[in-house]
């Protein structure tokens, strides 16, 4: 038997419908936020995310890469946000400065060890916003991050930090390659790499045992703020306070990919403690890329992290389920093919099988109404219909039946 790769999964029955449920609630979601919806290719050149400076371990370790048959070097998405930066650039979607919000939903590809949460193919949907650097964008996007956990119905706690701009990054920077040069022998194998690489990656290793004592005396971030950053960090937070929206600041959220700058957040489960959702600005990439000198701003939410906490019931859609015995499936197709063509939802069951499984099978979908077709309703030209909810049972001419079904329809 062939089986899936590893860190993957196959989707169907309820877990399909939940799927489904989560599209539909993100779709009306954004709609009402008037975000346009945005949809960029599975794979891209391969320097798209082997940018000049990039110290990202999910770029460094974690890509998908492949050469196609024209010689090309191909990565299959890591990640939303890079890819739909390289498309606004290269379709100028940032000059209609009214329609600078972009969502999008999809798979994306990470070599990493398969856990629970972890996948090699997971779904992000996520939001980015291109613009000027502005406090009110970044207590909007946070807004929207909180609306969203409110309508999807999880339990969240959102931690903030401010990174600064790539200055303070860089002095803070220094600073902890100092304090933690000492501490090196403590720190696991690739927080030593990260060491000399990307320093501010050690503060959120998952992996470091020795960790609270190692980060007891961290130097503080807010100590190498200037008054500007200070100012814009504090509007931020009255301006959430001022709306009411939960957050905690917390110095050791620093995140992983390579392009943060200023705000930064993560949104934790309070049920299981996992992270549901990463963001921050990041303004230096639509430059890096080759677009004009303009802010940005997004997150992204895992899909599985989310399917895990919350389940999505959806109404049963169908209509009506057919139990016919199978030397009467001619008569019954003729009522199945007319109901069909009154956009009802059916389920045909004219198998062998024994009555009583078809009918357990029947009630275990759920739908309005049960069909009985067997040999007196052939004769006689009826259905038997009856209704699971009240559990009432008619039987009536099959004209008569779908005459009226079709004049309910208009038809
Ligand atoms: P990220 O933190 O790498 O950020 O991913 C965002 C979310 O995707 C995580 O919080 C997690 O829920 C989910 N996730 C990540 N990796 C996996 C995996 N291997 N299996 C299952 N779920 C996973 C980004 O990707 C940024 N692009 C977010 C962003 C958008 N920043 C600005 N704009």
């Amino acid at each position: 038997m062939i089986t899936k790769p590893k860190g993957t999964y196959d989707i169907f029955y309820q877990e399909a419908s939940s799927w489904k449920k989560l599209e539909q609630t993100l779709t009306s979601f954004f709609a009402k936020w008037n975000v346009s919806y945005i949809r960029t290719p599975l794979f891209e050149n391969s320097e798209l995310f082997r940018r000049k400076n990039d110290f990202s371990e999910v770029v460094q370790k974690q890509t998908y890469d492949f050469t196609d048959k024209g010689g090309r070097s191909l990565t299959l998405r890591p990640e939303g946000t890079a890819g739909v930066v390289r498309a606004i650039i290269e379709n100028k979607l940032y000059v209609d400065t009214h329609s600078n919000k972009f969502y999008y939903f999809g798979p994306n590809y990470r070599y990493e060890r398969p856990q629970k949460g972890r996948f090699r193919e997971f779904y992000q949907f996520g939001v980015e916003v291109i613009g000027d650097k502005n406090y009110l964008v970044d207590t909007e996007i946070i807004d929207m991050v909180h609306q969203l956990c409110v309508s999807l119905g999880l339990d969240v706690t959102i931690k903030l930090n401010y990174l600064g701009g790539l200055d303070t990054i860089k002095k803070y920077s220094d600073e902890l390659k100092n304090y933690f040069t000492p501490l090196a022998n403590e720190l696991c194998q690739d927080c030593q790499q990260r060491l000399h690489q990307n320093p501010l990656r050690i503060i959120d290793c998952k992996i470091d045992s020795q960790k609270e004592t190692i980060t007891k005396n961290l130097p503080q971030l807010t100590s190498f703020y200037d008054s500007n950053t200070k100012e814009y960090f504090t509007n931020i937070t009255k301006m959430l306070q001022t709306l009411n929206i939960p957050f905690i600041v917390d110095p050791l959220t620093v995140r992983g990919l390579d392009y943060y700058t200023d705000i930064v957040f993560e949104v934790i489960s309070n049920k299981t403690g996992q992270t549901l959702a990463g963001g921050g600005r990041y303004d230096n990439l639509i430059s890096e890329l080759g677009g004009p000198k303009l802010g940005a701003i997004g997150f992204a939410f895992g899909c599985e992290r989310i399917l895990s906490e919350v389940e999505f019931i959806e109404d049963s859609d169908l209509d009506y389920y057919v139990l016919a015995n199978p030397a009467e499936a001619c008569y019954s197709y003729d009522i199945v093919s007319r109901l069909r063509k009154l956009n009802k939802i059916i389920k045909f069951d004219f198998s062998n099988r024994n009555f009583n499984k078809k009918l357990k099978d029947g009630l275990e979908q759920n739908p309005h109404y049960l069909i009985f077709i067997g040999t007196d309703e052939v004769s006689k030209k009826t259905v038997t219909i009856k209704d699971t909810k009240t559990t009432t049972q008619v039987t009536i001419s099959k004209n008569e039946f779908i005459n009226k079904l079709e004049c309910e329809t208009n038809v």
